[in-house]
């Protein structure tokens, strides 16, 4: 991280409402935005706009609307920030920390994602187990974040320069979110490895062959970075992927954003109820 992140983390946790304390936090990825309507009763809601939280970038994507919804039950964001966006790291880590310091304690990130896995299919809906970085650089190269009094970020214990991501994924959150999507969708879902690449050109054939060949059931564009981030902070993370498409080349047709978009929305109900359910178990 660059110097001075500690501090924009503070000036942007400092400017939330205070009444909050949410241990769990949802963030919605591409097309997702939508499942928010309907979580619970909008007079439990508080609507925060990213632009109106100082040291928040704006995301550009679009499908993605850039809202902080806070109750006492949890916390969710409308939209993420991207690296093909070009935003820094430490600015798409920037919320995970900020969610940490209200009190957040864990996380659940949504993406949009390609099947890897011959055995999904578009509208899938699967629990990130573990992930392959294949972005190329981590948001905690250069200085060891840090509060400005020196004090270490996140759950005691953790902070430290060289942290363990070995449980990160968590187990325990999985076997809740299985729980819950039989008890609201009547089945079980597959677990799988999530790759993340940069974008925003989709990946070749070739390129899902070795994510395929590297132990890959998803790629993506997004969630390695806050999971990273949710790792140093020592928060637990429950990955959901839908897989809005195949990846590149196990069908041979193209791929395009619009597709992502309208799988993702095709999903959203589906994923709505389970969000919904997770919030009471989580
Ligand atoms: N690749 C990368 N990111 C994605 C894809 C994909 O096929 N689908 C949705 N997000």
């Amino acid at each position: 991280m660059k110097a001075g992140f500690g501090e924009r983390v503070i000036r942007a946790a400092a400017a939330l409402p205070r009444e909050f304390r949410p241990k769990t936090a949802v963030v919605l990825g591409s097309g997702l935005s939508g499942i928010v309507e309907g979580l619970g009763p909008a007079s439990d809601w508080r609507e925060i706009d990213f632009a109106s939280i100082p040291e928040f970038p704006r995301p550009t994507v679009q499908g993605h609307k850039g809202l902080l919804f806070l109750s006492r039950e949890a916390a969710v964001m409308a939209g993420r920030f991207h690296y093909y966006e070009g935003h820094p790291m430490d600015d798409i880590v920037l919320p995970v920390f900020v969610l940490r310091e209200i009190g957040v304690e864990t996380i659940v990130l949504t993406n949009a994602a390609g099947g890897v896995n011959l055995g999904y299919k578009p509208g899938d809906l699967v629990l990130i187990r573990d992930h392959i970085n294949l972005m190329g650089t981590n948001p905690f190269i250069g200085p060891n974040p840090a509060r400005p009094d020196g004090t270490a970020f996140g759950s005691p214990g953790h902070g430290s320069r060289f942290f363990d991501m070995t449980a990160t994924y968590d187990a325990k959150s999985r076997a809740i979110a299985q729980r819950a999507a039989k008890e609201t969708l009547g089945r079980e879902l597959n677990e799988g490895v999530y790759a993340a690449f940069t974008g925003p050109s989709f990946e070749t054939p070739a390129e899902v062959r070795m994510a395929r060949a590297l132990g890959a059931d998803l790629v993506g564009m997004s969630t390695a970075p806050e999971a990273i981030a949710a790792g140093f902070l020592g928060m637990r993370v429950l990955g959901i992927s839908c897989v809005t498409n195949m990846a590149a080349g196990v069908t041979g047709e193209p791929l395009s954003h619009a597709e992502v978009l309208a799988a993702g929305r095709g999903v959203e109900a589906e994923l709505k109820s389970l969000v919904r359910a997770l919030l009471d178990k989580l």
